[in-house]
């Protein structure tokens, strides 16, 4: 064996001794999932399969090719983008927009572009990979502030000596699905003249008739308020944003390197996403549907509800975990796992995604089951 080999080796085994192997089974593609009850996928209103989003998708690839072909401040911005970005200002009551190739790209996007090694940037504990790695990679100081404790946060914007800050939170939290206090947030921010810069993945098409959490705290005027977005989760297609004033815009056409030195976003993904944006204001029914699920799983598996769609039930172990997200599988169930590095708080987890548009009874036997099946003993033999 070679010297990678032995070390790429040693790795793997260390990973398969603590249960945290992950896989890519081709089982949790979207084209073998029929006949099973997906509560794992982020599609959150059911859009991915929408035909309207499909048409819209055919349509621009007809008319725009099935590439961007360029950086968008070359040649690669088409009609399909600027009406994405319209549609998601409107959606959410954002003043102006920017469309990423993804919600990744954007996230460290817009760190990167406000960070400078005189502006502290604050993040929350648990806030997403891209965040994180936007943090890393922006050149500011960084504190991390202990997860949604308003107080310590207070005290480091307070007691910083840079004389800018950026402060960064999900609204809706990926993993355990809790929300910030966004108003209280927003205001603590704008007392320390900082930037609050908020993740709306797991919010827009959820939270606030879909509109997301910032519109409903009243904060889509805001212009300290910067928020990001995927197009991947609720609005079924690829592509992310960030959504802020217009001379936030022009700042990051100008700074974001994952921006300028990036493809354009796929064509057929724009048009999906601008019709996601159009179908979710037309239909707040959809919305509406998700949270009965959500009630539903949350009341059957004996857990707090979530204010979003993810619905987190803690297991004993990672292993545990494992063999309850498989067990649930065998019934024709797909469920989350999620594991250390992936938790923030070190709590192995199944995650159950309220969907619009899923059997309601089958969501409450599955939160049943995963509640039972995650307690060690319990398991899998039932
Ligand atoms: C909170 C959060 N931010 C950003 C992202 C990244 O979005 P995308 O998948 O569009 O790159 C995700 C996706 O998993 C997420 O959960």
């Amino acid at each position: 064996m070679t010297a990678v080999e032995t070390w790429l080796t040693a790795a793997h085994d260390d990973r398969l001794r603590a249960g945290l192997t992950r896989r890519t089974d081709v089982r949790r593609h979207p084209k073998s999932r029929a006949g099973l009850l997906d509560l794992a996928s982020n599609d959150y209103l059911g859009l991915s399969a929408d035909p309207r989003l499909r048409a819209a998708a055919i349509r621009a690839v007809e008319e725009y090719g099935t590439g961007a072909g360029a950086s968008r401040v070359v040649t690669g911005t088409a009609g399909c983008h600027a009406e994405l970005e319209a549609e998601l200002a409107r959606l959410t009551g954002r003043p102006a927009c920017l469309v990423f190739s993804t919600g990744y790209a954007a996230n460290i996007g817009v760190l990167t572009a406000l960070g400078s090694p005189d502006t502290l940037l604050i993040s929350d504990a648990h806030v997403h990979a891209s965040l994180i790695d936007g943090a890393r990679l922006s050149r500011s100081p960084v504190e991390i502030c202990p997860h949604n404790d308003l107080a310590a946060l207070e005290r480091l914007l307070r007691d910083r000596v840079q004389p800018r800050a950026v402060v960064v939170v999900e609204s809706i939290y990926s993993v355990l699905g809790d929300a910030t206090d966004l108003r209280r947030a927003a205001a603590l921010c704008a007392e320390y003249d900082a930037f609050l810069v908020v993740d709306e993945a797991h919010g827009i098409g959820v939270a606030g008739q879909g509109r997301g959490l910032v519109h409903a705290a009243g904060l889509a005027d805001a212009p300290h308020v910067i928020v990001t977005a995927t197009l991947s989760k609720a609005l079924g297609t690829q592509g992310g944003a960030v959504l802020g004033t217009p001379l936030l815009r022009e700042h990051l056409v100008n700074t974001a390197r994952t921006f300028i030195f990036d493809t354009g976003l796929a064509p057929a993904a724009a048009a999906g996403a601008a019709e996601a944006c159009r179908i979710i204001a037309a239909e707040p029914g959809r919305v509406a549907a998700l949270h009965e699920v959500a009630s539903v799983i949350a009341g059957a598996a004996g857990v707090p509800l979530a204010p979003g769609a993810v619905q987190s039930i803690p297991a004993d172990s990672a292993d545990q975990a494992v063999a309850a997200a498989d067990r649930l599988h065998e019934e024709g169930i797909l469920v989350g796992c999620f594991r250390p590095p992936s938790v923030p708080d070190g709590v192995s987890r199944l995650r159950l995604v309220a969907r619009a548009g899923v059997d309601v009874e089958g969501a409450e036997r599955a939160a049943r089951l995963a509640a039972r099946w995650s307690r060690a003993g319990a398991a899998v033999s039932v």
